[in-house]
């Protein structure tokens, strides 16, 4: 069968391509190449298909899935990372780079991944650190990355050995395991307000609730962490949260009434508010 073909009975072609690729372990410029697809892989990319059209999310039946170009097991434990998160990820890189040349670092550098999840965003601050600890190898890099899910640090675990990646993993309700302090803290927490959860797509509602419901107006888990999160962040360190589009304003407010100062909002590709900074 063509892959035109494919698409047009399946009535998905983004899908019934990542399929194809994971199937034949081939990338994606080699299956549109594809002269002719057999009868078996047919048979088999329309399982998968079905599976999909009934809600289950594509990087759970492939139990995986890309993030800033990288490959990120993920399974039903886990939220499947959004490209929204990037953002927050190239933020902490500037941050991260810009105390690497100003401090002479004589103690350890001390990164948080607040409810990590797949542990998308530590890993990939990981690839960084690692980078720069080659160029100076006296700077040390220490990665916390913490969930309250047990299964959650499990595919964290399994991320951090298959991408080489330093992590010291903590199973904690937010703070509550932690002690010291950080110079970056970062959080993508849970944020849709409860009502919200599955409107816009209905394959979120096969993803872990803990991973999105952030109560009534998705504000809860900010409120939670700003009110003690100034214990964990060192003087001069920084607090970056992802946000939902039209939770800036709100979490601005709610950093403030904490006592942080210095509140940043930035914007995501599509021009919504993705991510909020604050200082002590
Ligand atoms: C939106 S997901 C973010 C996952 C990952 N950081 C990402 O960006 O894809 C939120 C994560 O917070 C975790 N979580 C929920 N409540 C928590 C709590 N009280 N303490 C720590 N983590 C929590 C969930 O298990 C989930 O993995």
């Amino acid at each position: 069968m063509k892959l035109a073909q494919l698409i047009a009975e399946t009535g998905e072609q983004e899908a019934v391509i990542q399929v194809l690729c994971h199937l034949l372990g081939a990338d994606r410029t080699t299956v549109f190449l594809l002269r002719d697809i057999g009868d078996e892989t047919v048979k088999q990319v329309k399982k998968y298909i079905d599976k999909y059209k009934k809600g289950t999310p594509l990087a759970y039946l492939l139990g995986y899935t890309y993030f800033y170009n990288r490959k990120f097991l993920v399974n039903k434990n886990v939220l499947v990372p959004r490209f929204d998160t990037e953002v927050l990820i190239e933020l902490a890189e500037k941050k991260i780079i810009a105390d690497s040349v100003m401090d002479n670092l004589s103690r350890p550098y001390k990164i948080l991944d607040l409810c990590c999840g797949s542990g998308i965003i530590a890993i990939s601050l990981g690839y960084l650190t690692e980078w720069l600890n080659k160029k100076n190898p006296q700077d040390q890099y220490v990665i916390t990355a913490t969930d309250i899910s047990e299964g959650a640090l499990s595919v964290a675990q399994a991320n951090a050995e298959m991408h080489n990646v330093d992590l010291r993993l903590v199973r904690s309700d937010l703070f509550t395991n932690l002690v010291g302090q950080f110079d970056l803290i970062v959080c993508n927490p849970p944020y849709v307000p409860t009502y919200e959860i599955g409107l816009e797509d209905k394959r979120v509602l096969k993803e872990p609730q803990i991973a999105l419901n952030g109560g009534i107006d998705g504000l809860y888990y900010y409120r939670r962490i700003l009110a003690t999160a100034r214990d964990y962040l060192r003087p001069d360190g920084l607090l970056m949260f992802e946000v939902g589009y039209d939770q800036a304003e709100a979490v601005q407010a709610i950093a403030e009434s904490n006592g942080f100062e210095h509140v940043k909002v930035y914007k995501d590709l599509a021009n919504h508010d993705r991510v909020v900074t604050m200082e002590l």
